[in-house]
């Protein structure tokens, strides 16, 4: 059955720079995508800046520019970073756009009828100079716990306690220096401790999403267990989806000052991009895949890719906004571990808190470490380690030594010996290789994200690939008379290997795949129908460099580079 799949990533804020640790997520989407889309199936990918909030706000005003300035600039900075790491979304759009205001108001109303929105007082922390009520990450003291200095208001990154910011000795405002005043406002709250919305998610985290596919990772699946408590004890509390001007963000309808709070319309994002795309397509439906009774009846799924700091919002109040709204509920949550680097937290001091854009920067090729980040995925939760000496010799070896090199060995003697034309297949490699090449293995590996088994089961078939070249010996077979036609099989043969190798690396590695099939002069490699070995007769180009080696001095200069960024603030 050939699917249709809404498939999006996290919204990346639009104040800061993408990194490597942004990444990990991205590229595993992208590389899913890539997969789904070479066994036939639609699939619509789409991403958004996360443009609202108090500290876009604040950040716009430091640089005394507009909020719209601010998101405008780093729109153009995030779509370039992920296209340049061959991350492509069918469209990059903002939440601040008129789709997600129409969906957020939509969203918001259907949950009024509902009953399911509630008006309470609630008091907060004011800054009375700046005249705004303050974020608890924007209110600074003392930890009530150890007395550290300079905290924030929701934990203590010396002792690690959590508490609210009413708790902070000597509390001041961060943004003006102020002492904070207590004062109280009305709030809007999702109720979603309505035994409703309880007994909603108990089944909606617990179901399958198609026979044998889990919505959630067991991992995910057992906070999910935490977070609602047993059967009959509700551990829910409403959520407060508003905020109070002044905000960067959407006014509430019939709300005069005020706000939905950022994390309300940034989920919507993603049905706002949707939207944004499908209007400007040419047959794409958006209602397709975002209204539930329609949804449901053309099977159309919707997969997230989140980071494992936001499974909260995405696993507990976006299917419920959805669900009460009349909205499709998410069909999956593929969620991703933090990246490590040399296993340690990154590090601004250290240099190891590396931009996406540093990495180019250096001539650092995107795809190792696309093709490193891929082999350390298993489709589960745990953080990914960037070892910066692990990942060069694992690209090295694997992609140099054994992936390039099998082309390299074998494309000069066509072309200077049979005039760049093939000839026939040595039947019984290609047979061994189609025998031990566990297609459906390798298929499965990726649709799960085990993408690192997927790349070892490939790496195998490479060894065997190269073995085949080893025992043959075409170099030794150029000098022997008579053996021209040997020669001729033996190198076609490693040519069609290689074609099959470069198919199951194309998800992880598709603009060097994209060198090879121009190479090869064939068409873009899919993966469907019946296994064909390259025709006797078919001319090939001229071999080109298809990658270089990782150098480490590329690397220290990497980390120079990202270290400097701190010291220039
Ligand atoms: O944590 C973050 O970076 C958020 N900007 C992610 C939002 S994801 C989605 F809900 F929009
Ligand atoms: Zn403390």
């Amino acid at each position: 059955m050939l699917r249709k799949i809404l498939v999006t990533n996290a919204l990346p804020y639009a104040n800061g720079d993408i990194h490597l640790g942004h990444l990990v997520g991205y590229i595993q989407a992208d590389i899913w995508v890539r997969f789904q889309r070479m066994r036939g199936h639609t699939v619509h990918y789409v991403c958004a800046d996360d443009t609202h909030g108090t500290p876009i706000m604040l950040r716009a005003e430091s640089e005394g520019i507009t909020p719209e300035d601010l998101i405008n600039r780093v729109h153009g900075e995030h779509l370039r970073d992920f296209t340049d790491f061959g991350v492509i979304f069918d469209n990059y759009h903002s939440t601040h756009s008129p789709e997600n205001r129409a969906y957020a108001e939509d969203i918001y109303t259907h949950l009024k009828t509902a009953n399911l929105i509630e008006a309470r007082a609630i008091e907060q922390f004011y800054d009375p100079i700046k005249e705004m009520f303050l974020p608890d990450r924007f209110i600074k003291g003392e930890c009530p716990k150890c007395g550290a200095e300079d905290q924030y208001g929701d934990n203590c990154e010396v002792c690690g306690a959590a508490y609210a910011p009413t708790d902070l000795k000597n509390p001041r405002s961060a943004v003006s220096g102020a002492t904070p005043e207590l004062r109280t406002s009305e709030h809007y709250f999702f109720r979603l401790s309505d035994p409703r919305a309880v007994a909603f998610l108990r089944e909606w985290t617990t179901s399958e999403t198609r026979p044998g596919v889990r919505r959630l990772q067991q991992e995910a699946a057992n906070k999910m267990r935490e977070w609602l408590g047993a059967d009959g004890d509700n551990k829910l509390s409403d959520w407060d989806i508003s905020r109070d001007a002044p905000y960067f963000g959407f006014e509430i309808p019939d709300a005069p000052g005020k706000y939905f709070y950022v994390w309300l319309d940034a989920p919507i994002g993603y049905l706002a991009s949707f939207k944004n795309l499908a209007d400007k397509s040419d047959g794409i439906v958006a209602e397709d895949y975002i209204d539930a009774p329609k949804a449901a009846a053309l099977g159309t799924e919707m997969v997230h890719f989140i980071g494992k700091d936001i499974l909260y919002f995405h696993a507990l109040f976006w299917p419920a906004m959805l669900e009460f709204a009349g909205y499709r509920t998410p069909n999956q949550l593929c969620v991703n571990g933090f990246l490590t680097v040399d296993g340690a937290k990154m590090s601004k001091s250290r240099g190891t808190f590396i931009t996406a854009r540093s990495w180019l920067d250096q001539k650092l090729d995107p795809e190792a470490l696309r093709y490193y980040f891929a082999s350390k995925s298993n489709g589960s939760m745990e953080d990914v380690d960037l070892n910066l000496d692990d990942m060069i010799a694992r690209v090295n070896a694997d992609l140099i030594g054994k992936f390039i090199n099998l082309a390299s060995r074998s494309a000069g003697f066509i072309n200077k010996r049979f005039d760049g034309r093939l000839g026939a297949i040595d039947n019984d490699a290609t047979l061994a290789f189609i025998s031990a090449w566990k297609e459906n293995s390798i298929a499965d590996a990726f649709e799960s994200r085990d993408y690192g088994r997927a790349l070892r089961e490939v790496m195998r078939l490479a060894d065997l690939a190269n073995q085949y070249v080893n025992d043959t010996k075409p170099w030794e077979l150029a000098k022997q008379e008579g053996a021209e036609e040997a020669l001729h099989i033996a190198c076609s043969t490693a040519l069609t290997l290689f074609r099959d190798l470069t198919r199951y690396l194309k998800p992880v590695l598709p603009s060097l795949a994209e060198k090879v099939e121009q190479f090869l002069n064939i068409d873009p490699l899919d993966w469907q129908g019946e296994w064909q070995p390259l025709p006797a007769g078919h001319r090939i180009d001229p071999y080109n460099h298809l990658m270089t080696r990782i150098e480490r001095t590329r690397i220290d200069s990497l980390i120079e580079a990202n270290r400097d960024t701190l010291s220039k603030g």
